[in-house]
């Protein structure tokens, strides 16, 4: 069978596939509305959970029918891809990235957009990006863990380094106020008060039941048995090798690292990041 799996290249000092950036053109010319919602993050960061998130928010109650026709990779779209995301007949159109910061198009800056940041820690996120890159065979070949693992820490992904992702995006956060930087741990230990956050941030009062029906609806058992936000519809992700709905913790980088390599890693985390405002939970 045909070989989708892409190499890394280097583009504009990131690591990237072309999978991402035969669009650019577009994606940089892309018109931003004031109203944009943008969903970012590193991959496997819970792109898909805040995503879902926010379209039971928005549309939940308005169209319900969204939940069972449309998958939600075409409900909040990638902005990579530009041509789905500027179609959007919704409003507001909520858009995702992978970007790091310098990547995104400036009118989303220009319209101060409400952009939302998703980060998880570096060690749970380097799991579930290898399991990822095994099952989704557009991925580049993930090799074995520990050259995965190792990999990782010089940057070599798809969308290029962790550290000067979340960092970038963090220090973003400092001057640009439309920006809720929110953690994954957190969204795991406290869905409901995440989601309290979330509606504060986008100006949303949505009822007590509402919103009891939105975290109950995103739990990880549910999302993982949900066709049209698992994943299951895309043939490129082989569900033989892993799952999209992988695990769903915090803590199972202790399943995958040695303890040399908890070691190395460690020594190596404490050298890249040096702002200790940004701080992670790899237990909760
Ligand atoms: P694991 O591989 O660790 O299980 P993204 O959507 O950015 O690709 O992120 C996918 C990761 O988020 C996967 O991590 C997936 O299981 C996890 N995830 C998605 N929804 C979740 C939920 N409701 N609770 C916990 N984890 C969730």
């Amino acid at each position: 069978r045909e070989n989708l799996r892409r190499k890394l290249f280097d583009f504009h000092g990131v690591s990237m596939s072309h999978y991402f950036t035969n669009n650019w053109e577009n994606v940089q010319n892309f018109q931003a509305r004031p109203d944009d919602i943008v969903i970012a993050t590193y991959p496997k960061a819970g792109t898909t959970w805040v995503s879902y998130i926010l379209d039971l928010l928005y549309f939940g109650q308005t169209a319900p029918e969204r939940q069972t026709s449309i998958p939600i990779y075409e409900r909040v779209p990638f902005l990579e891809t530009a041509h789905l995301a500027d179609k959007l007949p919704t409003s507001p159109r909520l858009i995702k990235t992978h970007f790091p910061i310098q990547f995104v198009p400036k009118s989303f800056w220009e319209q101060n957009c409400r952009i939302i940041y998703v980060a998880r820690n570096a060690k749970d996120n380097v799991v579930s990006y290898y399991h990822f890159d095994r099952m989704n065979q557009a991925q580049p070949e993930p090799g074995d863990w520990n050259s995965f693992f190792h990999r990782f820490m010089e940057g070599k992904m798809v969308f290029g380094s962790w550290y000067d992702h979340v960092n970038g995006w963090w220090k973003k956060k400092q001057t640009y106020s439309n920006l809720h930087y929110m953690f994954f741990e957190d969204l795991l230990e406290d869905t409901g008060r995440e989601i309290d956050k979330l509606c504060s941030f986008l100006g949303l009062s949505p009822s007590v039941e509402e919103k009891e029906i939105v975290a109950g609806k995103v739990q990880f058992d549910n999302i993982k048995k949900n066709s049209m936000v698992n994943y299951s519809t895309l043939s490129v992700m082989d569900y033989n090798i892993s799952p999209f709905m992988r695990k769903g913790k915090v803590g199972d980088w202790r399943n995958h690292f040695t303890v040399a390599q908890n070691e190395e890693f460690d020594e190596d985390y404490k050298k890249k990041m040096k702002d200790h405002t940004l701080q992670f939970r790899t237990e909760i």
